[in-house]
């Protein structure tokens, strides 16, 4: 006999299986971790990560937090857009700030996550639009919300966590899955696309470029020389390549790792970033924000950018300099904001991040 455990009071079809919970003490699989994906309803759970410096699964830590605000520094009744809403963190403190009077614009493109941060911000008084879209298209919204200008633009570049930890999108070498990689599921081609159709040279311009991997012409060789025997579709199949080619084995990289005092970056990290920039074309979209965010900014208003390598830095830090240098922007950061040791020991994640912002003229130009 089917007896109902749910409360709900319905009578359960003789097939039916209810999904299988993880009953141990430390879950490991993404799946088994059911509790972190709804942590609003396990608090206890939630302290207990963070104390960790882990974020649960199923959630973003805002980063730098504290330096958005106090730099970009939002006021009552003002228009915010943030250009990567996420989980909504950095989004939350800016309605915080700006009340029921200010509007923000919300983009993202990542339609899972973007529905969710919906809901989580849908009681906030504070107005809300929220577009599925590239932040290249800050400009056409702007006519479509009829407004004249944006007072803060802001942008907290790359992955969420939720992305990241998500094995079914391919984008951390720690979790098995396809190489997916796309943030948006519109893109037409995936991270294993990409791998088994670029030519070697292309591959290993991509890995040189958009990450420094020291070994880019090796690894794009590899590639192209093991796709002739099988396509490379999985997460595993092209980290065992990258330790090849590198000489390592899971043990020896483990035992490495032991013998560092600060632990060492994984030896497939820089090939799955570039990847993954490659797949979502990270750089075209930076390049065609900082191009328009001048023209989409209220005199006075700011611009922020939190970036997580060299190749968005050196983009942002470029655009702010020249910007001021032609009078476009009347103040710059002069140097790149990064994270206190104190953040990145509950954040680890952050430990990349650089905060750039710039202010525009007040007088129109
Ligand atoms: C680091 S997370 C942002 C986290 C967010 N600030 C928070 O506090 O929750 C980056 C987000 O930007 C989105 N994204 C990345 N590139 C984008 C682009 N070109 N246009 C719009 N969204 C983008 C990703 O899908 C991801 O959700």
């Amino acid at each position: 006999m089917n007896v109902d455990q749910s409360g709900s009071g319905e009578q359960q079809s003789p097939n039916h299986r209810r999904r299988p919970r993880y009953s141990g003490t430390h879950p490991k699989n993404y799946r088994q971790k059911y509790k972190e994906h709804n942590i609003a309803a396990h608090p206890d759970l939630k302290a207990h990560l963070r104390a960790k410096g882990k974020t649960p699964a199923g959630s973003h830590i805002p980063v730098l937090i504290e330096e958005v605000l106090g730099c970009l520094k939002p006021k009552p009744g003002q228009v915010v857009v943030d250009c990567t809403v996420g989980y909504g963190g950095h989004s939350l403190g800016f309605i915080k700030q700006i009340g029921p009077t200010g509007r923000l614009i919300a983009f993202d493109v990542d339609s899972t996550e973007l529905e969710r941060t919906r809901k989580r911000l849908g009681k906030e008084k504070t107005p809300i639009s929220f577009y599925h879209s590239n932040f290249a298209g800050i400009a056409n919204v702007l006519n479509k919300e009829k407004l004249d200008g944006y007072d803060i633009i802001f942008a907290d570049l790359g992955v969420s966590s939720m992305q990241i930890d998500n094995p079914e999108r391919g984008i951390s070498y720690k979790n098995e899955g396809p190489l997916d990689m796309r943030m948006d599921d519109r893109l037409k081609r995936t991270g294993a696309d990409l791998l088994n159709s670029l030519s070697e040279e292309e591959l290993g311009r991509a890995f040189w470029e958009l990450s420094d991997e020291p070994d880019y012409q090796e690894i794009a060789r590899t590639i192209v020389a093991q796709r002739g025997v099988q396509p490379i579709t999985t997460v595993s199949q092209l980290v065992r390549l990258v330790f090849a080619v590198k000489g390592l084995t899971i043990n020896s990289w483990k035992k490495k790792q032991r013998n560092s005092k600060f632990g060492s970056l994984h030896p497939a990290a820089r090939t799955f970033q570039a990847l993954r920039i490659l797949v979502n074309d990270e750089l075209g979209s930076l390049k065609e924000l900082l191009r328009l965010a001048p023209y989409c900014l209220r005199p006075g208003g700011r611009i922020g950018i939190i970036s997580f390598h060299s190749g968005e830095d050196r983009l942002v830090k470029q655009s702010f300099r020249d910007g001021v240098q032609t009078g476009i922007y009347q103040s710059a950061s002069q140097n790149a904001i990064v994270p206190r040791i104190k953040e990145i020991m509950s954040n680890p994640r952050c430990a990349s991040a650089k905060f750039r912002w710039a202010t525009k003229r007040e007088v129109k130009m």
